[in-house]
Parts: structure tokens; C-alpha cells; sequence
């Protein structure tokens, strides 16, 4: 089915000046970019993302690197895009990683892992809607 995931590259990624070449895999893949800007998240944008992980002991370190400088967040148009992106980007720990992903190309660490991508379609739409307007969305369909 046609979809609609959310992507974030992370500071580390955005630091290492790998966002064109994150962004190369999202199209070589078959993805569209229908909606992209860079924010640098205050700490109440980082914990309201992330108010899900609220209660676990990784929660203060996500939000202070996820603080740390700016990233982009990007909404990735396609067949099947929430497990697509997925796919490109890897296991969570980058030492799961498969070869030739995001995690594995570019990923320190489980805390600095790059990027990060909606697990569902349910939680594509809520990390859309809170860093996009509906009249953002560029989409191919519109
Ligand atoms: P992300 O997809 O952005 O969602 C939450 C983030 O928490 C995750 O990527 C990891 O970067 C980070 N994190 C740190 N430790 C863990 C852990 N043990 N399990 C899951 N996520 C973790």
C-alpha cells in the first residue's frame, strides 16, 4: 500500500554531513521526500516525541543528544514506506545492523544511531503531525 513514514537524521549524522547521502538511499529506494526542514529541538520538542520512552533509564541521554544540534525530520512517500525505511535504516543498535544500512554506515552507538523511523502506521501519522501541517505535505497524490 501506498504510505507514509516519519524520519529524523539524527545530530551525529547532520554533524557528519551525511544528510544528502541519507537522503540518496531514501530515493534509491523508491521513497519520496514529500515534506523536509531542519529543527534543532528544544528539550520540551525532544521529550514530547519521545514521552513514550518517558519511564525508561536511556530517556535523559535521548533527549539531551537529540538536543545536542540541529536535525532533519523528513515525512518519505512510497510502497510500503513505514518498513521500507526500516529496512534502510537498520537495527536500533548499529552492532545489529546489516551490513550496507544506515545504522551500520553511519551509526556510533544504540544512544547516537543516525536516524530514526516510525515503527507503524498508527505512530507514522502521530510523528507527522507533530513537526508538519497537513498543508505541508507535498505529496504526488495532492
Ligand atoms: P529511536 O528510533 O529514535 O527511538 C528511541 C531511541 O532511544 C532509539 O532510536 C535509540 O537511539 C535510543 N535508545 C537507547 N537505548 C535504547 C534501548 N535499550 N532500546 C531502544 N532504544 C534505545
Amino acid at each position: 500500500a501506498l504510505e507514509r513514514t516519519f524520519s529524523i537524521i539524527k545530530p551525529d549524522a547532520v554533524a557528519k554531513n551525511v544528510i544528502g547521502a541519507i537522503y540518496n538511499r531514501f530515493e534509491s529506494a523508491g521513497l519520496r521526500i514529500v515534506a523536509s526542514k531542519m529543527v534543532h529541538l528544544s528539550k520540551e520538542q525532544a521529550e514530547g516525541f519521545y514521552a513514550e520512552h518517558s519511564e525508561r533509564p536511556f530517556f535523559g541521554a535521548l533527549v539531551s543528544f537529540m538536543t545536542s544540534g540541529p536535525v532533519m525530520v523528513q515525512v518519505l512517500e512510497g510502497e510500503n514506506a513505514v518498513l521500507k525505511n526500516r529496512e534502510i535504516m537498520g537495527a536500533t543498535n548499529p552492532a545489529e545492523a546489516l551490513a550496507g544500512t544506515l545504522r551500520a554506515d553511519y551509526a556510533a552507538s544504540i544512544d547516537e544511531n543516525a536516524c530514526h523511523g516510525s515503527d507503524a502506521p498508527e505512530s507514522a501519522a502521530r510523528e507527522i503531525a507533530y513537526f508538519f501541517s497537513a498543508d505541508e505535505l507535498c505529496s504526488r497524490t495532492r
